[in-house]
């Protein structure tokens, strides 16, 4: 990533990860890349706002060389533990040992526990100020969002929040603004991540907004630790936020199935013809084929949930049954769910979905539909009319 002066004396110093396909151990998939923003302020006291994953300690020392030699480094904001912003920490740190780190107490133990570092380390509270010279910098403690060391950093004279994880994108891009991105990859992205890293967290990710907001700061940009940078508008993503942690839905059914022989499969299609009658936008997934990451982000804003599986030793086939257990700990609020599936002489898998869905606190529209072998043409008949019913109950009806 090009160096930046992203405001006078402040320079965007991260780099781009453009390879990177899968995250956080393959529970996320990255086909745009990511990047790991790093901020550097230049004032009496030198300050580095997070560092960047490990393999590019490197990469993130050159940046920094580019504006001031490394070695004048004062001052290191650790917002967050995690390895891909503190990764080059401890090759920073054998070059600027005095350097004082700043973070919340949680991310000192946190930073101990990974690195084992004899560092000075300030513990910072809500509120906390840190006057750098001509700018200052504020902490405000966001524990759980998304880990309970998380920080947020302000800088009240340039009015930038640096929030680190919160509105993040993955997605690698020598831009560094919102504003200069493919719209349509920017949103989809910034859904991505809400989905598959923060929707379990909407209560807490609520109240920190709703703290922050009422500290009525002004908020000029918004600088993430991953994607590019909110500074036209960025309350447009603090509203999505809001919406996104509110559970606010659209008129939208996701139906995700897993079928063996195919009997499953075309119960799906039927079901979804019944759902598209009704005049609501559907998305269709058999998930032994599909990214998961892709799939929990159509479920963000989607009402409804369908989900169906073959029976295969009295329970659900294994992907599904995976993608089941992934989804359980989102706790999704405000849904309607349903379940269906073939089976051929025991079922087992219809009613299993369901506990899960009530286990996962999802509200069940419908008895689940079975049917044995193969559907026939009333069988279809019935899955047409499940899936119009469902699509009612969405609707309200
Ligand atoms: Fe981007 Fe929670 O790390």
């Amino acid at each position: 990533m090009a160096v930046l002066e992203i405001l006078p004396g402040i320079y965007s110093v991260g780099v781009v990860d453009w390879n990177v396909r899968n995250f956080h151990g393959h529970t996320y998939t990255t086909k745009r890349g990511t990047t790991y923003n790093a901020y550097l302020i230049i004032d009496e006291k030198v300050t580095l706002i997070d560092t960047v994953y490990g393999p590019f300690a490197a990469e993130l020392m050159e940046n920094i060389r580019q504006v001031i030699p490394v070695e004048k480094v004062d001052y290191i904001i650790a917002n967050h533990v995690e390895t891909d912003h503190s990764g080059a920490l401890p090759e920073i740190m054998k070059l600027v040992p005095k350097a004082k780190i700043f973070g919340t107490k949680n991310c000192q133990e946190g930073l101990y526990r990974y690195y084992y570092g004899d560092w000075d380390f300030g513990i910072v509270k809500t509120g906390d100020k840190l006057k750098l010279g001509k700018r200052s910098l504020t902490f405000i403690e966001a524990p759980m969002v998304h880990w309970p060391d998380s920080m947020f950093t302000y800088c009240p004279e340039e009015e930038l929040l640096m929030p680190n994880d919160a509105f993040g994108q993955h997605l690698a891009t020598n831009e560094r603004f919102a504003d200069q991105v493919d719209p349509c990859a920017l949103w989809d992205e910034a859904a991505k991540y809400y989905s598959n890293i923060l929707w379990p967290l909407g209560a807490v990710i609520l109240k920190k907004i709703e703290e922050v907001l009422k500290l009525n700061i002004p908020i000029k940009i918004i600088a993430p630790s991953h994607g590019v940078i909110w500074r036209k508008d960025p309350i447009q993503i603090i509203n999505k936020y809001v919406s996104w942690a509110k559970n606010e839905t659209l008129a939208k059914v996701v139906l995700v199935y897993e079928s063996m022989w195919g009997a499953t499969e075309k119960m799906a299609r039927k079901i979804i013809e019944g759902v598209q009658k009704e005049g609501l936008s559907v998305k269709l997934f058999d998930i032994t084929g599909s990214d998961r990451t892709e799939v929990v982000k159509e479920m963000l804003e989607a009402k409804g949930f369908i989900f169906g599986s073959s029976t295969h030793d009295n329970g659900i086939l294994t992907t599904l049954a995976g993608f089941l257990e992934f989804i359980k700990g989102f706790k999704p609020k405000n849904r309607l769910a349903a379940s269906f599936g073939s089976y051929g002489w025991a079922g087992g898998a219809v009613k299993q979905i369901e506990d899960i869905a009530k286990e996962a606190g999802l509200e069940l529209a419908a008895t689940g539909l079975q049917v044995k072998y193969m559907p026939d043409k009333d069988d279809l008949e019935k899955c047409f009319e499940f899936g119009r019913n469902f699509a009612l109950k969405i609707k309200g009806k």
